[in-house]
């Protein structure tokens, strides 16, 4: 069960490189108590805020990974680039790569795996469009995209996972899912790993809320019992509000 909250942000293509280096300096100076607090870096920004910033209290991510191992793949990072720079995260499969890259569940499955591979934890994006929603899908996409996207994955490897619910509808919007709505997602996605990795390995998988989570929202999404923090994306880029997000995190688990 959740026993910190998780306040990952998710630049995307924002920031420059001096930008993101007055962002970290901030950062470094705030108590986190029970609070994580994540970025998920643009690529090329990865190696200087690593350097710079050794011990920083900002675990780091990035935002996307190759699915292949390594070779003649021009433009792409593997997973096993991310682990020689010791970026312990990897966001995969968000609705952005899916919808703009054209990103499959199978090829969503091999970022998994690549990330695994690696000990990189990759954080797994899952969410349904408002048409399905609307068509009263939801559940039923969400299960597929769970069952494609951790495939044949065992126990062990599973448990290194963390999952975010991202409803497309609501990413970028303004939008935000009600908190009825996010916790019956996280509930349900919380069961399907229960029957079937156990409830032991269930528990220990975050299950992260992102689409236009931000401060007026946060505190009311992140007290529900299945949702052990945000995956955020505009409201991180605000070093203000970002440190707010952190002060809610705060008061929920002190
Ligand atoms: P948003 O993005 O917070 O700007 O809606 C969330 C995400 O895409 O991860």
């Amino acid at each position: 069960m959740k026993n910190s909250i998780i306040v990952a942000g998710n630049w995307k293509m924002n920031k420059t490189m001096a930008e993101a280096i007055a962002f970290f300096e901030v950062m470094d100076s705030l108590a986190l108590n029970n609070v994580e607090a994540m970025i998920a870096l643009p690529a090329i920004f990865a190696s200087q805020i690593k350097s710079q910033f050794p011990n920083s209290n900002v675990k780091l991510a990035l935002q996307n990974v190759s699915d292949k191992n390594n070779g003649a793949y021009t433009g792409e990072i593997s997973a096993s680039m991310i682990q020689s720079l010791d970026i312990p995260y990897c966001i995969v499969g968000h609705s952005e790569r899916r919808s703009y890259y054209h990103e499959t569940d199978e090829l969503i499955f091999q970022k998994i795996k690549q990330c695994l591979a690696y000990q990189i934890t990759p954080i797994f994006c899952i969410g349904e469009t408002l048409e399905e929603r609307e068509l009263g899908k939801t559940f039923k996409v969400l299960k597929q995209q769970l069952e494609r996207g951790l495939g044949d994955l065992n126990v062990s490897n599973v448990q290194h996972i963390y999952i975010a619910y991202e409803p497309i509808w609501a990413i970028g919007t303004g939008k935000t899912a009600t908190t009825e709505q996010a916790q019956e997602v996280h509930l349900f996605i919380f069961e399907f790993l229960q029957e079937k990795y156990g409830t032991e390995i269930a528990s220990q998988i975050p299950l992260l809320y992102g689409g236009s989570c931000n401060t007026t929202n946060a505190e009311a999404l992140f007290s529900q019992p299945n949702i052990w923090g945000g995956l955020i994306g505009g409201a991180s880029l605000d070093f203000n509000s970002f440190v707010e997000l952190l002060e809610i995190g705060k008061k929920i688990i002190p």
